[in-house]
């Protein structure tokens, strides 16, 4: 396993995005176990995008229940459709949201929460997590995130173990 990460500090947001996508794969590549790998993927996410909050929930038992995650403590249970990530399970798509405060029923972990993106994962056509995002600056995420974060749940919903 590599022991750090490669990217460069100048580098444009696509370019860190670019740079970070196979260096996860790799970093994913050799590990079996689930949770180890699900801790190191929002890890390097944390180190290389410096996001205020990033973390998975994980579908079980009619629910969303925390997974690993980087940032301050968070709630630790979210029901089908409800909030951002709820909504997100519901309708299986990427849902991005520019101000938390518009997003009607909007779960607010942390008041210092402004912006958020949350993305499905999915296996054999049914989401069994989420990825979420959030940022203590409105307006914060755009396409290149939703594509650089889209190539990593996509490489999250063919983990083992999942
Ligand atoms: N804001 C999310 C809840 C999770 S926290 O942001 C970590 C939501 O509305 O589902």
């Amino acid at each position: 396993m590599a022991e750090q990460l490669h990217i460069s500090t100048s580098a444009s947001k696509k370019e860190r995005y670019d740079e970070l996508v196979p260096q996860v794969k790799a970093l994913v590549a050799d590990e079996p176990d689930l949770v180890a790998n699900l801790s190191n993927v929002v890890a390097a996410l944390r180190q290389t995008m410096n996001f205020f909050w990033v973390g998975f929930y994980l579908v079980k038992d009619q629910q969303l229940v925390l997974g690993p995650f980087q940032g301050p403590i968070a709630c630790t249970r979210i029901d089908f459709g409800k909030g951002v990530c709820g909504t997100c399970w519901k309708e299986a798509r990427t849902i991005l949201v520019p101000d938390v405060d518009q997003f009607p029923g909007h779960i607010a972990c942390s008041s210092d929460s402004k912006s958020e993106i949350v993305l499905p994962v999915i296996k054999d056509g049914k989401v069994v997590m989420v990825l979420d995002v959030d940022s203590d600056k409105s307006n914060d995420f755009d396409a290149t995130d939703e594509q650089g974060l889209t190539a990593i749940v996509q490489m999250v919903g063919r983990l083992r173990g999942i």
